[in-house]
């Protein structure tokens, strides 16, 4: 196969959704029609149950199950998908918002029931900032839920998406017969009374064909003429240059535990999915189909094994072919690096490979040389533009517990957000380090490892802020900005990169001083 071939190819995604909505189960789903397992239950439920916060076996446990999951491989009829997942936890937020810059599509899971949660709106979000294809899957259509339409209408207002259904369900709940599958113009049906078998689906392009009748009852063909009436005149026509741009969400209906609805969504998602994606560098855009290597890492995942604390940095391949023991440029350390055991992820487990094409994922063993974000490259100086922090929403002083292993401590530190557990930042007054998190679990997780895996041991004490700004003064030079220094000087800080952070107390104070200080932009992530 070609190079541009295993390009075209390949689709790498995410799929994203509020705990619970079905993520897992419809991975899982997607796994068995790849071939890639064998029987349902194979793929671990990789989330932090609920009210597990200081149950540390139960966060290691979730750490090692989440290596193994981090990308599901597969092929299905002659595609490389490549599944990233995407921790459920909320605590685990800005995992998934990384992993999102190295994803080409996502599918977005929704209760039928439940509706638009809010896990869902912030990374849908994320995800339209960077105009990324979007398909939705609303789930579990054999439980009673929403209304098909209030549901379309709600997904329009709360996510901010122009949706279009290619599936429509047939009745719901107690009474779900099946769906009429708009883009294959198929007729799909449960047979049998226990919603478990389904039927292969029957060509159908003609609805208003009497056998409709006699197939599913009148009312409920009556009520279903109806409604994709009313779908042809409300919504748009579907436009594949429109779903790529990111202005226009196909939506299917289905119920992944029933595995119904799911190989639709399969079918169409290999058919008008995105193969690997150009990617904006600081210095040029870089397209997929070139032949020099580059690449991004997204994630570094740490070996809870503190007599093995190697780590695992996983690398988006932009461009070219990724070879194992050849030479690449680590851009920030300036320093060519060779990798003799690149892993390749399959649905369950890795294997060291000679060979990865763009969308792919690569995992290269590491000793702390890798930072999330660092690119890869043939020689090139190329850096890839966003990977951004977000503000955190928790924070804490950090203080030594143990004087005699502050060397420790830094280092742990250093290398724990070099991982991205959280940010650190350091007063500018008092060179006091404080840590940001976005959810409380994430204090227990840094202090279990510090003490774990460096030895060292740390306290924390509380410090009530709502949110931390990147400063961007229009003129360093200017009397403004010297003034908002010197006013604010107390909650000044520096984040790693040396970057200049306000450290706000609440929503009215960043309005205040902003007002205050026009001249002085605040923005809520690093990257503007
Ligand atoms: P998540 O990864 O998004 O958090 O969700 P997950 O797949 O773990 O699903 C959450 C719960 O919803 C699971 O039940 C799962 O069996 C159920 N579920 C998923 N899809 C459907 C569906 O189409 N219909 C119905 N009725 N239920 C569905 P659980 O009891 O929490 O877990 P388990 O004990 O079954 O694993």
């Amino acid at each position: 196969m070609s190079f541009l071939e295993e390009i075209q190819r390949r689709r790498t995604f995410g799929i994203i959704s509020h705990p619970d909505a079905g993520k897992t189960t419809l991975t899982e789903k997607l796994l068995l029609f790849g071939g890639a397992i064998q029987e349902a239950g194979a793929v671990k439920n990789n989330k932090v149950k609920k009210g597990a916060t200081s149950d540390f076996m139960e966060i290691e446990r979730q750490r090692g199950i989440s290596v193994a999951t981090s990308v599901l491989a597969f092929i299905y009829k002659d595609k490389k998908i490549n599944i990233l997942d995407t921790p459920g936890h909320k605590d685990f937020a800005e995992d998934t918002f990384r992993t999102l810059t190295a994803v080409d599509s996502v599918i977005v899971v929704i209760d039928v029931a439940k509706g638009v949660e809010e896990q869902t709106e912030k990374l849908v979000e994320v995800c339209r900032m960077r105009s990324i294809p979007i398909i939705v899957f609303i789930n579990k259509l054999d439980r009673e839920g929403k209304d098909a339409f209030d549901l379309l209408d709600e997904i329009e207002q709360k996510l901010g998406l122009r949706v279009i259904p290619l599936s429509f369900p047939i009745g719901m709940g107690y009474d779900f017969k099946g769906i009429y599958n708009i883009w294959e113009k198929k007729l799909n049906l449960f047979s049998g009374d226990n919603k478990q078998t389904v039927s292969e689906g029957v060509e159908f392009d003609d609805i208003s064909n009497p056998e409709l009748d006699k197939i599913i009852g009148e009312a409920a063909a009556s009520t279903l003429r109806e409604e994709l009436e009313l779908v042809h005149e409300v919504y748009p026509k579907f436009d594949q240059g429109e779903y790529l741009k990111g202005e226009l969400q196909p939506v299917f209906f289905g119920s992944a535990l029933n595995n119904f609805g799911v190989k639709e969504l399969l079918d169409c998602f290999i058919e008008i999915a995105p193969s690997p994606q150009p990617k904006m560098a600081e210095e040029r855009l870089v397209d997929s189909k070139e032949e020099a290597l580059t690449g991004f890492v997204f994630k570094i995942h740490a070996n809870m094994d503190p007599k093995h604390r190697d780590r695992l940095a996983f690398i988006k391949i932009v461009s070219g072919i990724f070879k194992r023991n050849a030479p690449y440029l680590h851009v920030r350390n300036k320093k060519k690096m060779k990798f003799s055991s690149p892993n390749a992820f399959f649905a369950e487990r890795k294997e060291i490979v000679d060979e990865s094409f763009p969308g792919d994922i690569v995992g290269l063993h590491d000793t702390g040389s890798f930072k999330i974000g660092d690119t890869l490259t043939e020689g090139e100086i190329l850096n890839f533009k966003g990977i951004p922090s977000f503000s955190p929403e928790h924070f804490r002083y950090v203080n030594n517990s143990d004087p005699l292993k502050s060397k420790q401590l830094y280092k742990g530190l250093d290398q724990l957000m070099d991982e991205g557990v959280a940010q650190l930042f350091t007063l500018e007054l008092n060179g006091r380090k404080i840590i940001g998190t976005v959810g409380a679990l994430q204090y227990e997780v840094i202090q279990y490892r510090l003490e774990h895996e460096y030895g060292a041991k740390c306290s924390y004490e509380n410090l009530p802020m709502h949110k931390v700004c990147w400063v961007e003064p229009d003129d360093p030079k200017n009397e403004e900005f010297s003034e908002f220094k010197r006013v604010k000087q107390r909650y000044l800080a520096k984040d790693k990169q040396d970057q200049l952070v306000f450290l706000a107390d609440s929503a009215f104070t960043i309005q205040m001083t902003q007002q205050k200080y026009p001249t002085v932009k605040l923005h809520f992530t690093s990257e503007f």
